[in-house]
């Protein structure tokens, strides 16, 4: 760890509260004006970044509000495979919104710069590369892959087509991964060593059984297309279509949806590629609903020592049925301290280093042996260790809050929407994207298959 890092970790003093006023409220306050200027200034009727957003479900119309907080960005076009959805779509942002159940549709039309992907994980893929060979900048929602085989296919086709390509897992433009990432590569927690990461669900909605319209049929949902690029077709059926994540035709199981999350975080703090080993266990122990997924996975899984990081290892849980309610951790643990990002809104790391004296008394065999040993064991150990010796070292917990109304999902399609204007690298490529999500899709494997999975994390190759 260079000198330089620890002496300006040393500036965190005692009980070192980085509140957002004095560390990030201004600076985001800046960054927002910059952008309304850089805007105004490019926008005549052409300048403005013109979107369409492709699969208008939940996150189709978070994204698209997110996508609309830019400055100088106009929503188009739309395109659903559910006809309601499109009638929202319409009752939200005007009768004047095109709107198409082809995707294609979109992406022929020369008015059309950016376009979201948001649809079901099983359309990432086909859809971000159609989209970037007609010339589009591509947000894809996470996992960016449905199948690991695709990873470097889509990497390909950004290379070739040299299109802005963005994968939309936000934590990596979250202000608080930021300042956790500072602090770790200032070395605040010494040495790494293991990480522990998990959601914690008990809830219908938060084990993925939303909500279904009542009018919900074959003549509302284009069930053929949903399922064209699906090797095993299935007959019409509103679960499959309103609730995919539970199924592995159309999903990627808690692995690829959440654990993607735990890893994306996890990559960007310590700049890491990945692990290359990767294990993991599930169960359907109580959302049996004809889901074909797991409602609660562990992972065990390795990370070895790289130019960017000390070997780690890694364990991820999610758990559908967990009597401890919506929780979400993430624990950095180090030789002197973790980051714990548990529950959002920002972190606290608490520091603990070991005093250089080993201790005696408590929970040893020190009190086992004759009282005139005991004595002479402690003259000897005072003699051994002066009295700083003898004491952990005192070390203050850092706490960072975001600044209140904070949304990284927000920054996160500024960041893109900069990329766009500026030409500057995205922050979460098409390569970071897969290093994220192969893992997590080898954690699925490793369960239907019951096998430890290797993976070439540098390469992005299964071994
Ligand atoms: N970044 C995040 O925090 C975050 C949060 C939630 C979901 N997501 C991701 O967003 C994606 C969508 O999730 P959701 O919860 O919004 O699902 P959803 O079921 O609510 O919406 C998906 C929509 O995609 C549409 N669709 C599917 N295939 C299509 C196709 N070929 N053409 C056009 N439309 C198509 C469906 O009609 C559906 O309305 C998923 O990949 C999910 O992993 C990301």
């Amino acid at each position: 760890m260079a000198t330089d890092r620890r002496k300006f970790l040393k500036q965190f003093g005692t009980s070192v509260i980085l509140t957002s006023a004095s560390l990030t409220s201004l600076a985001a306050k800046e960054e927002h004006e910059r952008r309304i200027l850089q805007a105004e200034k490019r926008i005549s009727s052409n300048d403005k970044i013109r979107i369409a957003t492709i699969g208008m479900g939940i996150m189709g119309f978070n994204d698209t509000r997110a996508a609309l907080s830019v400055p100088g960005v106009e929503l188009v076009a739309c395109c659903d495979l559910y006809k309601g959805r499109l009638d929202r779509v319409k009752e939200l942002y005007g009768p004047n919104i095109f709107t198409t159940g082809n995707y294609k549709e979109i992406l022929s039309r020369k008015d059309i710069d950016a376009v979201i992907v948001a649809t079901s994980d099983n359309w990432h893929v086909p859809i971000s590369i159609d989209a970037m060979h007609s010339g589009k900048a591509v947000y894809s929602e996470k996992p960016m892959v449905h199948h690991i085989s695709e990873g470097l296919k889509e990497i390909k086709a950004q290379r070739e087509t040299k299109a802005v390509f963005q994968v939309g897992s936000q934590r990596v433009s979250s202000i608080a991964f930021k300042k956790a990432r500072e602090l770790y590569q200032a070395g605040a927690i010494g040495k790494i060593n293991s990480i522990e990461a998990s959601f914690s669900r008990q809830s219908a909605l938060g084990a993925w059984q939303y909500t279904i319209p009542l009018d919900a049929s074959v003549q509302t949902v284009d069930w053929d297309q949903f399922q064209a690029n699906s090797k095993a077709k299935h007959d019409y059926d509103s679960n499959r279509f309103f609730r995919w994540r539970n199924y592995r035709e159309y999903g990627t199981g808690v692995a690829g949806d959440l654990f993607v999350h735990l890893l994306t975080g996890i990559h960007f703090i310590t700049g890491s590629k990945g692990p290359n080993k990767i294990f993991s266990i599930g169960d359907l122990d109580y959302w049996k609903d004809g889901r074909n997924v797991p409602d609660v996975m562990s992972a065990v899984i390795s990370y070895p020592e790289s130019p960017e990081h000390p070997a780690f290892q890694t364990t991820l849980r999610v758990n559908f049925v967990s009597g401890e309610g919506e929780r979400s951790t993430t624990k950095i643990v180090g030789s002197e301290g973790v980051i714990d990002m548990s529950d959002g809104g920002g972190f606290t790391i608490r520091k603990r280093k070991m005093p250089v004296a080993p201790g005696y008394g408590g929970w040893d065999s020190f009190d086992t042996y004759p009282e005139a040993m005991q004595k002479a064991i402690v003259e000897e150990y005072n003699k051994k260790y002066s009295a700083a010796d003898q004491q952990a070292p005192k070390m203050d917990d850092v706490i960072y809050h975001e600044p209140e109304g904070y949304n990284d999902s927000n920054e996160h399609f500024a960041n893109f929407f900069d990329s766009m204007r500026t030409g500057k690298p995205v922050v979460e490529d098409a390569v970071f994207g897969f290093r994220a999500a192969a893992p997590c899709l080898a954690c699925n494997d490793s369960y239907f298959e019951n096998k430890v999975i290797k993976w070439d994390p540098v390469n992005m190759k299964l071994g």
